[in-house]
């Protein structure tokens, strides 16, 4: 039997879903973009506010010719997001016993959960903490954290009394953590002592302190890092007692008799400056588990995350209170058609902006129960992600495609070892799904049952935007389908006009909804430039698209110099930048890769300086370099020996030709501009075999 194009929602999820057709989605939708005051007036209305939102609910300008870009959603309105995802669940919805999440290490044996009253009581105390050293509203606090409740709880904290929370990827090497804390100009640092990934220990004190040791090189010393003791930790193997509803017995039974030798795991030394270290357990002991949040503006700044700009330089994308707290909320409960019996899991690291917005901040507001996963998809056996599929009977999943691709390598005895009964509806999010996958994660993980949702969304646009709705829209695969809520797409030509129907080119949005970003911090030039400049009128996604003759739409990649690496976004300029640091590389060209499992990967040409020579040790040389500068996610795969490296007559190069030649693709297309065809030649010659 031929595969379906399309895949129409399953009867048993419309049965209960928020949007039970599509009918009734389009007529919401049709009234989100007419009356977008009063649709997501009535939303607001379910939070809590010291001073409620009044007319205008929004304000904006995209249109550069007209003047300052700005986006102001409920401006003049008062409320605390903390207060909302936190006490508004305890006090309001009597939702304390709930759980709010439950905690799997990246041991199988390390497992704890918290309930929504205990979350309460970490916060509030890690907010008072954060007062007492001098932490006041509007401060930017940066946190560089493994994947722990504490996390949440740092974040949370400085939710709640106004301070912006920068979160840098536990997996950002020193440098990029440095170039963060300076960027934004943060006054604090909240790491921990280290964290296992997989069987890799990672000392994550020792690269804090070299981050701390480059920023006082460029003179801004930080005063103060808190430090988590996470490791060898005897508080995580869940003991029964927990008050959590329901109770975490089953949680219990999987690990009594279960518990690691963790002598065995060596807990690195932690290096102590005295001055400036202070470690979380000591700061916490004697504060208070109650604080008044700090009033904000919805307007006010929330946090700030930093993400790839084509120039190189990471951009922090900034998000305020208000429109992200109802924004991040309402998808996730339509996307997820979140039900108050359902335990979810989104596999997204906090660091990224999937965590913040799908793993703490929707979800919380929601008072759902989330999984958060410290570990890796196939550590320490291939099942890992099934076997907590069961444990903790999760009905909804979210993922990446890269993660999807690596387990299908893998076939499907180690999915069918569990059963995955649970499961009600499964997510995919970071970069394009290949039909392929997409049908893998669908017959075989979802057993045929569970509907996709393909979200597309950005660090920018702070939740989903072109989304289905699992009891409503019928899905292709490898297609995001159509807006969500509020939200107007655009495709448009190279000449800045409206494509209407069956059509390829620029995704762009008219109009803001409630979560999109508001600046760059420190550069609101900058975001005016990278987002509003090249089609006035429009914010600009970066990404291609297509929308079919049903008016589905898909997202054909990125259309500028970044690249998409198992679902984070690099830019070839920054790994450039990076390459050309080696004392023996003159010039370095980075293109994106074609790859089974990451999606894309970076295939990088480097032109040496005179007298240099191109060897195994300099590649590894190269790979670790972009390791340190970067992070291990930007290592590039493919390091080749360019002597030359094609370029036009105005010295721009070529990366359309280099992008062919590192697939070994012959067909060059237009290469009439070129200053020199003979470095091609050599270019092929000098290939990296793929390896794949
Ligand atoms: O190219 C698109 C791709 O990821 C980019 C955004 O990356 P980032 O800001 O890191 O946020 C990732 C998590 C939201 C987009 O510009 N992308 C994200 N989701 C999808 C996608 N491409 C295709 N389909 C998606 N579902």
């Amino acid at each position: 039997m031929s595969t379906p194009d399309v895949f129409p929602p399953a009867a048993e999820v419309a049965a209960s879903a928020h949007i039970s057709s599509f009918q009734k989605y389009e007529e919401m939708y049709g009234r989100s973009v007419r009356e977008p005051s009063e649709f997501w007036g009535e939303i607001a209305n379910d939070f809590y506010w010291r001073v409620p939102p009044a007319q205008p609910f929004f304000k904006y300008n995209f249109d550069v010719t007209k003047g300052k870009i700005y986006i102001e959603w409920m401006k003049g309105a008062v409320t605390n997001i903390c207060y909302n995802v936190l006490d508004r669940n305890v006090n309001d919805k009597k939702q304390g016993d709930k759980v709010a999440f439950y905690w799997e290490g990246n041991e199988p044996g390390d497992a704890t959960s918290i309930t929504y009253a205990e979350l309460l009581k970490k916060v509030c105390q890690f907010a008072n903490v954060l007062r007492s050293q001098g932490v006041k509203k509007g401060d930017r606090v940066s946190i560089y954290m493994p994947m722990v409740i504490e996390l949440v709880v740092a974040m949370l904290a400085c939710a709640r009394i106004g301070a912006v929370h920068s979160i840098v990827f536990a997996g950002f090497s020193a440098e990029s953590l440095c170039d963060r804390i300076l960027d934004s100009h943060c006054s604090l640092l909240i790491t921990a002592d280290g964290f296992l990934r997989g069987d890799k220990l990672i000392n994550l004190k020792q690269i804090a302190d070299e981050a701390l040791k480059k920023c006082s090189e460029k003179n801004y010393p930080l005063k103060k890092c808190m430090v988590l003791k996470h490791l060898g930790r005897d508080d995580l193997i869940c003991d029964g007692t927990s008050k959590s509803s329901p109770p975490c017995k089953r949680l219990c039974q999987n690990i009594q008799g279960n518990k690691q030798d963790k002598a065995k795991r060596a807990v690195p030394q932690t290096t102590w400056n005295p001055s400036v270290d202070l470690w979380w357990h000591e700061l916490v002991k004697n504060a208070s588990t109650e604080c008044e949040p700090e009033w904000c503006d919805a307007e006010d700044q929330l946090f700030i995350l930093y993400t790839s700009g084509s120039t190189g330089k990471p951009k922090g994308v900034v998000h305020t209170v208000g429109g992200y707290m109802i924004f991040t909320a309402t998808t996730f409960k339509y996307v997820f058609d979140y039900h108050h019996d359902d335990i979810y899991w989104c596999t997204a690291d906090i660091g990224w902006i999937t965590g913040h917005s799908y793993l703490a901040y929707g979800p919380l507001a929601n008072g759902a129960t989330s999984v958060l996963f410290e570990g890796l998809p196939i550590y320490p056996d291939i099942s890992r992600m099934w076997q907590i599929i069961d444990k903790y009977s999760v009905s909804k999943f979210y993922t990446a495609p890269t993660a999807i691709r690596l387990l299908m390598k893998y076939g499907e005895e180690p999915v069918k070892r569990y059963s995955r009964k649970s499961l009600k509806i499964l997510g995919t999010v970071g970069e394009p799904i290949n039909p392929e996958a997409w049908l893998w994660y669908y017959n075989v993980v979802g057993e045929k049952r569970c509907p996709i949702v393909d979200t597309f969304w950005q660090t920018e646009t702070g939740g989903h935007v072109l989304t289905p709705l699992p009891g409503a829209t019928a899905t292709k695969p490898g297609s995001a389908t159509f807006p969500f809520f509020g939200v107007v797409p655009a495709i448009l030509n190279e000449s800045g006009e409206e494509l209407e129907g069956e059509a390829e080119g620029y995704l762009v949005f008219k109009q803001p909804w409630p979560a999109l970003m508001r600046t760059v911090y420190g550069n609101h030039e900058r975001f005016e430039t990278t987002y509003f400049k090249k089609f006035p009128g429009y914010y600009v996604t970066g990404d291609g698209c297509r929308r079919d003759k049903d008016g589905y739409y898909w997202i054909t990649g990125r259309i500028d110099d970044m690249l998409n690496v198992s679902g984070h976004l690099l830019s070839t300029a920054e790994v450039e930048s990076a390459l050309v640091e080696h004392s023996s590389v003159a010039e370095a060209a980075a293109v994106s890769h074609p790859h089974p499992v990451k999606g894309e990967c970076l295939y990088c040409f480097v032109t040496l300086r005179d007298g240099h020579e191109f060897t195994s040790s300099l590649t590894d040389q190269l790979k670790k370099l972009v390791r340190e500068k970067i992070g291990p996610i930007a290592t590039p795969d493919y390091i080749q020996n360019a002597p030359g490296l094609p370029k036009t007559r105005s010295g721009k190069i070529m990366r359309r030709v280099l992008r062919k030649i590192a697939k070994n693709d012959r067909e060059l297309g237009d290469t009439s501009t070129l200053a020199d065809t003979t470095v091609i030649n050599q270019l092929f010659e000098n290939r990296c075999k793929t390896i794949h």
